[in-house]
């Protein structure tokens, strides 16, 4: 694995000719996410980020993703359990807790889902995700 993920950033900085330690840590990041995103997220949500039917909304163009970035964080480690509104369509089917999600990895998956889908060329920081997770309400 760490191999690969060497293989990965060294072509990058030679694709992009830019390697300075953010775009490495972003890129690490975004890498380790989308293998968090996979193994946690995607069996509900879709490798593409495309929800499924009524049950699982999209993240992949969702404007709740955008407006909602706290709460999103906090729902990846406590679940969630409303009714909420993506891109004009009613989701009240609950999310559930994954609480062996450390900071880092929530930082992780943010980092990748809000690369992908969000409109965001910045890294979530695990520093920020502990002091928001810290005020979760449950
Ligand atoms: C068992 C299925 C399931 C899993 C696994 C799951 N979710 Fe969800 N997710 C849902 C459901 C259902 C909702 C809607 C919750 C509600 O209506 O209160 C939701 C809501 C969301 C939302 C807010 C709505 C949107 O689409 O923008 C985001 C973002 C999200 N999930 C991300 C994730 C991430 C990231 C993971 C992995 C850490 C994850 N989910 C794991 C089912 C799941």
């Amino acid at each position: 694995m760490k191999i690969i993920h060497y293989l990965l950033l060294t072509s990058y900085c030679l694709i992009f000719s830019s390697c300075s330690q953010e775009d490495v840590k972003l890129k690490q990041y975004y890498i380790d996410g989308q293998a968090l995103y996979k193994l946690h997220c995607a069996n509900c949500h879709q490798e593409a980020g495309q929800g499924l039917a009524g049950l699982y909304p999209p993240i992949a163009g969702s404007d709740f993703l955008k407006k909602n970035k706290d709460l999103v964080l906090c729902s990846m480690r406590n679940g969630l359990k409303d009714t909420i509104v993506v891109n004009g369509k009613t989701y009240r089917q609950p999310m559930p807790s994954n609480t062996q999600l450390q900071a880092l990895d929530v930082a992780e998956i943010a980092t990748y889902i809000y690369n992908e889908w969000g409109n965001e060329k910045v890294i979530t920081d695990v520093k920020d995700v502990q002091k928001t997770l810290e005020k979760c309400s449950k």
